[in-house]
């Protein structure tokens, strides 16, 4: 959170969900200081002309506080551009309220609104920069109506440039930029009126994944920096893993999970949430290569295993000591560590090759250390000839699995 500032403090780091009684007040205890920047309470919308059965947001209930970056997950269609343009006022409620700075959106004068749409920048996936105009023309566009000198507006757009570090293009055209420094522009115009939020639509949706990094380090930047409040809109979870500091996760109109990162990676609860998390890992492979028919276990004394953190760092250390002290073959076949908010969070897939006995002192030993086991598939005793080809089977087709990722 940019704001280590942070005015909020969390009670419980996430809510289990009942999509039938939500209330979004059930996840966090607010220290007193800070008000909601953004809180949705009882929003439904749906548009005219659609089905009117179909609610495109069905009983939305959130808040963001200042200074965070709150992202909003979905897959296609679960209602996330809705409910980010009813933020700024680009799609009027058909029920409940929003409120922006504690003031009702839908209550606001055609005036109002404006005002408020100063306080809220946008960006979207296809930039919307105009090809005809000059990257500083750009982005001092959306300095036209300010009360600002031209020499000043100048000023402004030169200094904003510099922020999303793009100075030397000034005089280029948006089609002699990349995908990610015609984003930059974008942003540059989006922060050309000091807006407190930015909103951002798939902003790295186009962007492939080394320029979808740099423009979240921006983004990250931008919020620790100037403060602004950050609702990052994406169908991507490696997105949120990479900036949010909190998350809702969208289904059909309504949240079906929401809490901060750390605990939504750590622990998901809906199904739904569970595929976006494991998209973000390789621990998940496992799965993916059974399907593929590979078969782990087959044949074999074989217990494949995920560990993962709870409050131990799971290390080859760990696995070689259980190696070292039950006399057994521990094969590490996946690992995957990410960093959220600095603290660890993943684990390893491990091929136990042991007997009953054995293999339940192994996993004793794991989860007295703190690390949750879980057993993704158990072989039955076979002899030894389909021991040695089961083995060499998942050897060759990890080898051919590893050399397809690099
Ligand atoms: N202008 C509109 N008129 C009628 N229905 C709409 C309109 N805009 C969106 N919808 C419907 O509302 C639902 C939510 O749409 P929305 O665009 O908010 O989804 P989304 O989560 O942003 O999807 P995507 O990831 O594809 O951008 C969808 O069923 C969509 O068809
Ligand atoms: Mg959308």
């Amino acid at each position: 959170m940019g704001a280590d500032a942070g005015d909020c403090i969390y009670a419980g780091n996430r809510s289990n969900i009942n999509t039938d009684n939500y209330t979004s007040t059930d996840t966090r205890e607010v220290n007193g200081l800070a008000e909601p920047i953004i809180e949705f309470s009882g929003v439904e919308k749906h548009y005219s002309g659609a089905d009117q059965r179909h609610k495109a947001l069905d009983g939305i209930n959130l808040e963001v506080y200042p200074g965070e970056i709150f992202g909003v997950i979905g897959l296609s269609g679960a209602g996330k551009s809705t409910l980010v343009r009813c933020i700024n006022g680009l799609e009027p409620v058909s029920a409940g309220t929003v409120r922006v700075k504690g003031e009702e959106v839908q209550a606001l004068s055609r005036s109002g609104l404006l005002a408020l749409r100063r306080h809220v920048g946008m960006i979207f996936q296809s930039f919307n920069l105009m090809p005809s105009r000059t990257v500083e023309d750009n982005v001092g566009l959306a300095l036209v109506n300010s009360k600002l000198s031209q020499a000043a507006r100048k000023a402004r757009v030169r200094e904003l440039l510099t922020l999303v570090e793009l100075t030397g293009k000034e005089e280029s055209y948006p089609a002699d930029l990349s995908g990610g420094q015609q984003q930059r522009v974008a942003i540059a115009r989006a922060l050309a009126d000091n807006p407190e939020i930015l909103l951002s639509d798939e902003s790295t949706s186009a962007l492939d994944p080394l320029t979808t990094k740099s423009i979240l380090r921006l983004l990250r930047r931008l919020n620790a920096t100037l403060g602004i409040t950050i609702i990052v809109i994406t169908h991507q979870m490696a997105v949120v893993k990479e900036i949010c500091d909190r998350v809702v996760v969208l289904e059909n109109g309504r949240i079906i999970e929401q809490g901060d990162v750390y605990s939504i990676f750590a622990d998901p609860q809906q199904q739904l949430t569970r595929e976006f998390v494991e998209s973000t890992s390789n621990l998940g492979k496992s799965a993916d290569l059974e399907e593929a028919g590979v078969a782990f276990v087959e044949g074999a004394r074989k217990t494949l295993v995920r560990l993962k953190y709870t409050t131990q760092v799971v290390s080859e250390a760990l696995v070689s000591e259980a190696s070292r002290r039950f006399g057994v073959d521990l094969n590490i076949l996946f690992a995957d560590v990410a960093l959220i908010k600095g603290a660890p969070l993943g684990g390893i897939v491990v091929l136990i090759d042991a007997d009953a006995v054995t293999k339940d002192q192994v996993l004793d030993y794991f989860r007295g250390k703190d690390v949750s086991v879980e057993v993704l598939a158990s072989g039955a005793e076979r002899p030894d000839a389909t021991q040695s080809h089961a083995i060499q089977s998942v050897d060759c087709a990890l080898q051919d699995y590893r050399r397809d990722e690099q």
